[in-house]
């Protein structure tokens, strides 16, 4: 049999980092009130990191691209397939995969993008482990990237401060022992409106509001259900118990929304990582980011296992199991 496994991790924060203080501050400047006790409390979210102006998925995307490459040992040359996941592409068209693999400096592989926004992670390396298992491809560059503070309305309180801009990346490559064990995805676009970015752009101009929107409230009562389902049903297809399990990526959106899907599962909470407090939701860069800063912290070691959860607008949701 043919396995997906990871080869190696990379990531990438912009330099510029917020504390809740820096942004008390700032949108105090615009009459807008919010605290850092109100927003530790609700959603242990601490700093972010937002890119400057002019600075594009695919521009984070590259040196969490070269770091994954590095820890591989792999060279740019030997990868054939580019996936990013990301809902702040560069532009419209071409993909920030195609444009990232302009930056990368290399030609030929396939690259394409992948859009589910906060389960765009999850939903690109299943894409990419399936096209790896089947011999579409054998060398796997997948990469969530995104600048959402391009998208945030800095005069909405509820939404401006849960999120952060940056990117995460990892090498898949052909392995004889897995590697990727499991994979599941879901989606239900009936509830498309309780988060999104309702806007377009036709014929020059911009339809709509393009600033995300979101029903903060909905979102958290779907998530913690689906969040328990989706990481039973990999553990199902792959033949495992909660209980081998020894490191749980969720989407790091909301810090008790990933405590009660530990204990849903009966995990203990040293289990979990952690980084939304640090890094805000950075939507489908955040568990590639997660996974990096425990691989490089010395956290997951090579034979253990993950599992990785995505969940968010769309509705979209899912879960990948592996052998790190
Ligand atoms: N600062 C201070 N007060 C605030 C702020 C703020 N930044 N934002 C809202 N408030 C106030 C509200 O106005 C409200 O005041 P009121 O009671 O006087 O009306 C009060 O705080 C409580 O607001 P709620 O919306 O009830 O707060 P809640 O406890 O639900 O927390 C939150 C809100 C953090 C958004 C929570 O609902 C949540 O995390 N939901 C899930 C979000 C999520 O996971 N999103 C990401 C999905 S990923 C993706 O695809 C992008």
């Amino acid at each position: 049999p043919r396995y997906a496994r990871i080869l190696g991790t990379g990531s990438y924060l912009p330099p510029k980092r917020l504390s809740n203080a820096d942004l008390v501050e700032q949108l105090a400047k615009d009459g807008i009130e919010t605290s850092d006790e109100w927003i530790v409390e609700r959603t242990g979210i601490r700093a972010r990191h937002f890119a400057d102006a002019g600075v594009t998925a695919s521009d984070l995307a590259l040196p969490a691209a070269q770091a994954a490459l590095a820890a591989a040992g792999v060279d740019a040359s030997e990868i054939d397939l580019i996936i990013v996941a990301t809902s702040t592409p560069d532009m419209i068209f071409p993909s920030t995969a195609c444009l990232l693999q302009a930056k990368l400096g290399v030609a030929g592989a396939a690259a394409f993008d992948v859009q589910a926004v906060c389960s765009g992670f999850v939903y690109a390396l299943t894409v990419a482990d399936s096209m790896i298992r089947t011999g579409a491809a054998s060398k796997a560059l997948v990469i969530g990237a995104e600048v959402f503070s391009r998208i945030l309305d800095f005069k909405d309180r509820t939404t401006c401060v849960l999120f952060g801009d940056g990117a995460g990346a990892v090498v898949l490559g052909a392995s004889e022992v897995p590697g990727i064990l499991a994979c599941e995805l879901h989606a239900d676009g009936s509830h498309a409106g309780i988060l999104c970015v309702p806007g377009t752009v036709v014929g020059g101009k911009v339809l709509g509001d393009p600033l995300l929107k979101m029903d903060g409230q909905a979102v958290f009562k779907l998530a913690v259900g689906v969040l328990e389902k989706v990481a039973r049903g990999v553990l199902e297809k792959a033949g495992r118990q909660a209980s081998d399990v020894d490191w749980l990526i969720p989407h790091q959106a909301n810090i008790r929304i990933m405590h009660s899907t530990t204990k849903k599962l009966k995990l203990p909470l040293d289990k979990l990582i952690v980084t939304v407090d640090q890094h805000g939701n950075t939507s489908a860069a955040s568990i590639p980011l997660a996974l990096d800063a425990a691989v490089r912290a010395g956290k997951i070691k090579a034979g253990e296992t993950v599992m990785l959860e995505g969940v968010g607008g769309g509705f979209t949701w899912g879960a990948v199991l592996l052998d790190f």
